[in-house]
C-alpha cells in the first residue's frame, strides 16, 4: 500500500493550487454577492484542461485519472466551490456520461467541444416532483419514429443559464417504469426549450441554477444515449463518478476551512498568547484535521476504485457522505475559531460554511446515501 501521490499528481494539485490562489480568490467575495461567474474563468479553466479532466485526449480531454480530479476538485473548491461544481457537472456528469455511454457521432460532436470548455454541459434529472425519488420522472419523451418530443419541467439544474448541452433524462414509457427511462442530448436554443430565472441561493451563489421548460421540444432519435430503456441507469452510473466529484468538492471546502481557522489561530491574540494556545481551541484544530484526513482517505479510496476498475457505488457513496458532513462541521468550527471576523464575508469562512451545506444535498441527499450504503452493505 503506497499513500503517497507521484511527482505527476503533485504537479497537477500545484497547477490547480496556483490558479486557485491567482485567478479564483480574487473577486471570489463580489462574484459570491453578485452570484455571477465570467465566461472569462470558464475559458482558462478549460484552457488548463480542468474541463475534461478525465476525457480521452483524442476527445479534446487531458486523459487525467479520477485520484487528478479529486486533487483539482480539492484545490479548487478550498477558495471558490461555485467554480469546482462547474468543473465538476462537466467532467463527471456531461463529459464522463458521453464518453462511456455516447456513439461515436456524439462524442464527436458534442464531447470534443465540452472536453475543452468551449461548450458547457448540465445534467438534468431532477424535477419539482422527482428529486430523490429520482424514477418519478414526469417529463415525458414520446418516440415519434426518427424523434422524440419532450415535454415537462427539470429544476434546480447546475450551469442550467450558461450551457450549450444538456443531457435530459425523461419518461418514454410509463407502464416499464425505471426502463421506460431515456437520456437525451438537448441542445440550447432548441425550439421549446425555454430557461427560467436564476435560484437566489444560501451558498455556491457565483453557480447558476435554474428550473428549465420543455413544451414540445422536437429531439432526433440519433440524440439519445445508449439503447431504449437505458435512461435511468445512465443516470445511476453517471452519478456514481459524479458523487466523487461532489465528495472531493466536500472534502476542499473542509480543507480550506481548516487552513484558514490554523492560520488565524496562531495570529489572533486573547489573554496575553495566540489562540491556538488555548486547549479549546487547539483540541478543535486537532478534530479538524483529523476529519479532514479521515475524508480524504474516503475521497481517494473511491477515485482509487474508479481508477482501477472497480465497483465504486458504494466508496463514491461513502465518500460524499462522510466528506460532507465533515465540511458542515468543520466550516462551523472555523467560523467559531474566527469568533466576530468568522461573521463577515471578509474571512472567507462564513462562505464555506455556506457553501458547504449543498454538498449534503445535491447529487443525491446524506440520507439518499446511506440507502445506497445499506442496500451495498446488506447485500454483500
Ligand atoms: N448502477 C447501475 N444501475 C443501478 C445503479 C447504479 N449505481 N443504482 C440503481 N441501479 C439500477 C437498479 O439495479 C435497478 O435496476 P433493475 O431493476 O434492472 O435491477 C434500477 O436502477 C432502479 O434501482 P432502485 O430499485 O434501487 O431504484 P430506487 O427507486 O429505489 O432509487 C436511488 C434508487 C439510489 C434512491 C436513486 O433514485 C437515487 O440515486 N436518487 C437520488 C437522485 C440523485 O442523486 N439526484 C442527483 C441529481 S444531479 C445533481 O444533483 C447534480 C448537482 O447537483 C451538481
Ligand atoms: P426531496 O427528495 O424532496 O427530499 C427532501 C428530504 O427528504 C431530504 O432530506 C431527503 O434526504 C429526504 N428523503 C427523501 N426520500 C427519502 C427516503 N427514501 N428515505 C429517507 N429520507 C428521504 N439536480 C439535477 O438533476 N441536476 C443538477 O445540476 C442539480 N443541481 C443542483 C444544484 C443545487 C444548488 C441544488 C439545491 C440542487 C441541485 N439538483 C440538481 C437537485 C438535487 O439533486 C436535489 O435537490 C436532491 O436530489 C434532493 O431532491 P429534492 O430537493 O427534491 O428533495
Amino acid at each position: 500500500m503506497d499513500f503517497s501521490l507521484t511527482e505527476e499528481h503533485l504537479m497537477i494539485r500545484d497547477a490547480a493550487r496556483d490558479f486557485a490562489q491567482t485567478e479564483l480568490l480574487p473577486g471570489v467575495i463580489e462574484r459570491d454577492n453578485a452570484q455571477t461567474f465570467p465566461d472569462e474563468l470558464v475559458r482558462k479553466m478549460g484552457e488548463l484542461g480542468f474541463m475534461g479532466i478525465m476525457v480521452d485526449p483524442k476527445y479534446g480531454g487531458s486523459g487525467m485519472d479520477a485520484i487528478s480530479y479529486v486533487l483539482i476538485m480539492e484545490e479548487l473548491s478550498k477558495i471558490d466551490a461555485s467554480a469546482s461544481v462547474m468543473v465538476s457537472v462537466n467532467n463527471s456528469l456531461v463529459c464522463y456520461g458521453l464518453e462511456a455511454f455516447g456513439t461515436e457521432e456524439q462524442k464527436q460532436k458534442y464531447l470534443t467541444k465540452l472536453a475543452t470548455g468551449e461548450s458547457i454541459g448540465a445534467f438534468c434529472l431532477s424535477e419539482p416532483e422527482a428529486g430523490s425519488d429520482a424514477t418519478s420522472q414526469k417529463t415525458t419523451a414520446i418516440d415519434m419514429g426518427d424523434h422524440y418530443i419532450i415535454n415537462g419541467t427539470k429544476n434546480w439544474i447546475t450551469n442550467g443559464g450558461r450551457s450549450d448541452v444538456y443531457l435530459v433524462i425523461a419518461q418514454t414509457d410509463r407502464e416499464k417504469g425505471h426502463k421506460g427511462i431515456n437520456a437525451f442530448i438537448v441542445e440550447k436554443g432548441m425550439p421549446g426549450f425555454d430557461i427560467g430565472p436564476k435560484e437566489d441561493k444560501l451558498g455556491i451563489r457565483g453557480s447558476d441554477t435554474h428550473t428549465l421548460q420543455f413544451n414540445d421540444v422536437k429531439v432526433p432519435k440519433e440524440n439519445r444515449i445508449g439503447d431504449d430503456g437505458f435512461g435511468f441507469k445512465f443516470a445511476m452510473k453517471t452519478l456514481s463518478g459524479g458523487r466523487i466529484g461532489i465528495a472531493a468538492q466536500a472534502l476542499g471546502i473542509a480543507s480550506g476551512a481548516y487552513e484558514l481557522a490554523l492560520k488565524y489561530s496562531k495570529e489572533r491574540k486573547a489573554f496575553g498568547t495566540e489562540i491556538c494556545n488555548h486547549q479549546a481551541i487547539a483540541f478543535k484544530l486537532a478534530d479538524m484535521y483529523t476529519e479532514v484526513e479521515a475524508a480524504r482517505m474516503l475521497v481517494m479510496k473511491a477515485a482509487w476504485d474508479k481508477d482501477q476498475g472497480n465497483n465504486y457505488d458504494m466508496s463514491s457513496a461513502m465518500a460524499k457522505l462522510y466528506a460532507s458532513k465533515v465540511a458542515m462541521e468543520q466550516t462551523v468550527e472555523a467560523v467559531q475559531i474566527h469568533g466576530g471576523n468568522g461573521f463577515v464575508k471578509e474571512y472567507h469562512v462564513e462562505r464555506l460554511m455556506r457553501d458547504a451545506k449543498i454538498t449534503q444535498i445535491y447529487e443525491g441527499t446524506s440520507e439518499i446515501q446511506k440507502i445506497v450504503i445499506s442496500r451495498g452493505v446488506i447485500r454483500g
